[in-house]
């Protein structure tokens, strides 16, 4: 086995403009890992954490791969950091594994960038033996991603791409051809839904329509992900959970979809790129010098 230092990347591919898959040595992360679970990293030791879901893991080499949108500070710091090059640190796996148990059919669904999230999850279930099927919405042809990795997993009659524009694969949103797959005869015995809350808000009504249960993949703003800071607090049947310690996946039916949307507005405005963000812990340091 090669000889990596802790927490290196050892590979990096571009998917499209904003997407990028990359392979990081965290060989304690590796051992331990469950498709649906996810690491909170930092790029360097002024850096803020962020959570993401490991799109695969490697016992044998050690390695952990995220696939991520650069849509903000860290991220787009995360497209600066190369082969050979070191994160500061990776904490993880959190968050509970996807419950496979007893299932013969399910379709994912995901939405956007959500599909690299859906990625993982769907392959875990059919690695698992369940007859996996996957919706992958985009709004346009040049953001589609892992097309080709789902087919080779999942099999080519098993996935159905389409975009909103109609500029590849089918012209539908992802909620359209869930039901038109329903109608056509296509049993599930669980839907799962990634992506845009409020896509997998419809996605879960759909679900609910056809009595076929639901799961969405939360992802709340986080900052600790160990239950401790309520960052991540989400409202399931009318009680508080965490989505780190809770989640990430619930039970579609059950979450408040509406405090969730409110949620995720909270800290629009102090994420907005163009902001910079200066730390008083660190004597002022402006984190977009
Ligand atoms: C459990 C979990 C798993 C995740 N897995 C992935 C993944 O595999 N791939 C991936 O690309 N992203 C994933 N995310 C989202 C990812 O954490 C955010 O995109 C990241 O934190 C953005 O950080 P930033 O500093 O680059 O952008 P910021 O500057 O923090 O934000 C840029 C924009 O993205 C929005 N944003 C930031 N964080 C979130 C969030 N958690 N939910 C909704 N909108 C947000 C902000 O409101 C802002 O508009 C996951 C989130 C969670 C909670
Ligand atoms: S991230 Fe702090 S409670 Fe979940």
């Amino acid at each position: 086995m090669a000889e990596y230092k802790r927490f290196e990347v050892t590979w990096k591919r571009r998917l499209n403009d904003n997407m990028v898959w990359m392979k990081i040595y965290a060989p304690l992360v590796a051992k331990h890992a469950k498709p649906g679970q996810f690491i909170i990293l930092r790029t360097d030791e002024y850096g803020e954490r962020i959570p993401l879901t490991m799109a695969g893991h490697n016992e044998e080499d050690g390695t952990i791969d995220l696939i991520y949108a650069a849509v903000g500070r860290t991220t787009m710091l995360m497209d600066q950091i190369e082969v050979g090059e070191c994160f500061a640190d990776i904490v993880g796996p959190l968050g509970k594994p996807t419950h496979m148990e007893g299932l013969k059919s399910v379709c994912v669904v995901g939405g956007g960038t959500g599909n690299a999230l859906a990625y993982p999850l769907a392959c875990g279930m059919k690695d698992a033996g369940v007859d996996t099927y996957m919706v992958e919405g985009f709004k346009t042809k040049e953001l589609v991603i892992l097309e080709e990795e789902l087919k080779e997993h999942l099999g080519d009659d098993h996935v159905f791409v389409v975009t909103d524009d109609g500029s590849y694969g089918e012209k539908a949103f992802t909620t359209v051809k869930l039901e038109n797959l329903i109608k056509e005869g296509y049993q599930f015995d669980e839907i799962v839904a990634v992506g845009p809350p409020i896509m997998m808000k419809f996605v879960c009504e759909i679900a609910a329509k056809y009595n076929i249960p639901s799961v969405a993949s939360l992802t709340a703003y986080m900052i600790d992900g160990t239950g401790m800071c309520g960052g991540c607090r989400c409202k399931i049947g009318g009680e508080d959970k965490f989505v780190c310690v809770d989640g990430p996946e619930f039970d579609g039916s059950l979450v408040d979809w509406d405090d969730l949307m409110k949620r995720s507005n909270y800290y629009k405005d102090q994420e907005a790129i163009d902001r910079a963000h200066v730390c008083r812990l660190t004597g002022g340091v402006r984190y977009n010098d």
